[in-house]
């Protein structure tokens, strides 16, 4: 079963063909960090209108490469949120219009949930009860998974994103936009032990995660205590790798306890981990020596992709054998995580 996938949650254009689920035939993703880099974020409006002028040529490109027609395609799948609302409906109008031409089924999937479905991708044997784990600059939490589509929260942030928080120390340091993987590479030249930061815990809830204090504290080694964040910065450029290397070690360090001890306590068996924060090269070194099996996304899929929203597509239409989605579904900013 060949499946188009699409993707517009928020500032990346992406299309694919994927067949049943797992093989990837194209994956076609064209950033737009370009245009929203001077606003130090994504900036909404611009998004959409880079969406309108891309979907239909990224279509293209992607059955193109998987050398299929539309004729051959048998399913579209789209993801109808969580994300921005204008970047949403581009995707979602997309697939509904190219549904009416072509006489295919469409089917809408959450974003959040295509990013855990990355992690067990690429993997042959998944066993459940498994972990599942979203660190992306939206979203921060942890699921017990009995099985595709049936999920317990377990534990999520209660402030910010682990990597809205990457994003926004980005900008203390004066680092290019996402700050994520800038931060990685200024760490590798920094000492995580030169300051003392720690990521927040939440009294009571132990699986819970909070960066704001995180950051915070960051901002006053940056600006001084009792700053604004229009101060000047009292700091130097050679401490910036350590304040990113003792950021980031801080953050990552809290993921993993977390999840290692959460896999332990809910006996999972294995753990797929999602989100673009996957893609920190620190981060799989953390977990190396976990003794639960640890899954990361393939190549290409641990950032925004529409492989993992045609794969996630795949196994939803089959696993509930129903005809798709009516033309009534509408992308919506904020869904639970499974249909
Ligand atoms: O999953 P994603 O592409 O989009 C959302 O669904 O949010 O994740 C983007 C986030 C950004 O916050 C970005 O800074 C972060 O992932 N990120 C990283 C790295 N690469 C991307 N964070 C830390 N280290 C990285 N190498
Ligand atoms: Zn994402």
């Amino acid at each position: 079963m060949l499946v188009l996938g699409i993707e517009t949650t928020c500032d990346e254009t992406a299309c694919a063909v994927v067949k049943n689920g797992k093989e990837i035939l194209s994956n076609v993703i064209a950033t737009q960090t370009d245009l929203h880099s001077i606003y130090g974020g994504v900036y909404p409006e611009l998004a959409c209108r880079r969406h309108f002028d891309l979907i239909i040529p990224l279509i293209d490109q992607a059955l193109k490469e998987a050398n299929v027609s539309p004729a051959e395609i048998d399913l579209i799948s789209v993801a109808y949120g969580p994300g921005l609302i204008g970047a949403l409906l581009l995707g979602v109008h997309a697939a509904k219009s190219l549904a009416l031409a072509w006489n295919k089924p469409f089917v809408g999937v959450n974003h959040v949930e295509a990013h855990l479905y990355a992690a067990w991708m690429g993997c042959e044997n998944p066993e459940f009860p498994a972990l599942g784990v979203v660190i992306s600059g939206g979203h921060t939490f942890l699921v017990k998974m009995e099985a595709l589509g049936h999920y317990e929260m377990i534990g999520q942030t209660v402030d910010d994103a682990i990597g809205e928080a990457f994003d926004k120390v980005g900008v203390l340091l004066d680092l290019p936009y996402p700050g994520g993987p800038e931060i990685e590479k200024l760490a590798r030249q920094g000492d995580p032990k030169r300051f003392p930061f720690k990521a927040g815990t939440v009294k009571g809830r132990p699986w819970d995660f909070s960066f704001s204090g995180l950051k915070t504290n960051v901002l006053y080694t940056v600006k001084g205590q009792n700053c604004d964040k229009k101060a000047p910065s009292q700091i130097t450029e050679h401490d910036k790798p350590h304040i990113a290397a003792s950021f980031q070690e801080a953050a990552l360090k809290d993921i993993t306890i977390k999840t290692l001890a959460a896999a332990e306590r809910f006996d999972c068996k294995m753990i797929f981990l999602g989100g673009g924060v996957t893609h920190n090269q620190r981060l799989r070194e953390l977990f190396q020596n976990s003794k639960v099996p640890v899954h990361w996304p393939l190549p290409r899929l641990s950032l925004d992709n529409a492989a993992m929203i045609a794969g996630l597509g795949y196994h939803i239409f089959i696993q509930k054998n129903y005809q798709g989605d009516s033309y009534e579904l509408e992308p919506k900013p904020r869904i639970p995580l499974s249909k």
